[in-house]
């Protein structure tokens, strides 16, 4: 696992969309890169950067298909607290992806095991994930993939915690009642199963979960430690995020990654 610890938010976004980036552009075609992609407010700041790279001439998004990680169940298109328009706003607005390369979870079907079923089918379609993305809940969670979800777990139905409605509740109206108590997302499988894994961890908030991802014991509590699992996970993450690991740890990975790159 290689652990990127940059100074603030700014600089761990910056580095991240410059991996993304770099990634796409040494893509050989003419199979599409194929991204996984988060919402929530960690990937927010690479968005920027990629949007800002993208109308820079720096990185195009023609030839890249995108999966998300997950929707809630529930909420419309248009709904402004849905993954489809927090991608839409965010992201996909500006860049020059085609509409049709984009992928995202209905969390509005009458059939959610067939929903999740196909979306694995399409991923497996074309060749599975190149790089996705990702963000943790404060306790862990990798998508919607909440404490006791199995490691190995594919696409489907999950049923959100209090603790993370309780979370979620700032994006509405910080009633925990209107959060959706169900939500489609791929498994910690799915994700895992992508040839490289990259996890932003950001905030003081997130430091307990970065000890368990990083230092902790691979454990279905935390479903983010299945990285140390994978044998291209990376993880960028800030300073705030740093406080709850070991001195030597974070001395491991300042010192590796200041290493001259082979
Ligand atoms: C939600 C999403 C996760 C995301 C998490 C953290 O629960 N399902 O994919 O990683 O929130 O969000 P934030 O980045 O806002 O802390």
């Amino acid at each position: 696992m290689r652990v990127i610890i940059q100074e603030n938010y700014e600089k761990m976004s910056l580095w991240a969309a410059n991996f993304i980036a770099d990634a796409i552009n040494s893509h050989k075609g003419p199979n599409p890169f194929v991204l996984g992609l988060p919402t929530g407010s960690s990937p927010i700041g690479v968005y920027k950067k990629l949007i800002e790279m993208n109308k820079a001439g720096k990185v195009t998004f023609k030839n890249v298909v995108t999966f998300n990680m997950d929707e809630y169940v529930g909420l419309p298109h248009e709904h402004d607290q849905s993954y489809w328009y927090f991608m839409h706003d965010n992201f996909f607005n500006h860049i020059d992806i085609p509409e049709k390369n984009i992928n995202m979870l209905n969390g509005m079907t009458d059939d959610p095991v067939k929903e999740c079923q196909d979306y694995e089918k399409r991923i497996a379609s074309y060749g599975g994930i190149d790089l996705f993305m990702g963000g943790i809940g404060v306790d862990g969670h990798i998508a919607f993939n909440e404490p006791f979800t199995s490691l190995s777990s594919r696409t489907g139905l999950r049923t959100l915690t209090t603790d993370t409605k309780i979370v979620n509740s700032r994006f509405f109206g910080n009633d925990p009642s209107k959060v959706p108590s169900y939500a489609l997302s791929v498994g910690v499988g799915t994700v895992f199963d992508s040839k490289i894994v990259l996890v932003l961890i950001n905030g003081h908030n997130k430091a307990r979960a970065l000890a368990h991802t990083v230092e902790g014991g691979v454990s279905q509590m935390w479903t983010c430690s299945a990285l140390q699992m994978h044998n291209n996970a990376i993880i960028a993450c800030d300073e705030a995020a740093c406080g709850e690991i070991k001195v030597d740890t974070y001395r491991y990975f300042k010192d590796v990654e200041s290493a001259e790159r082979l």
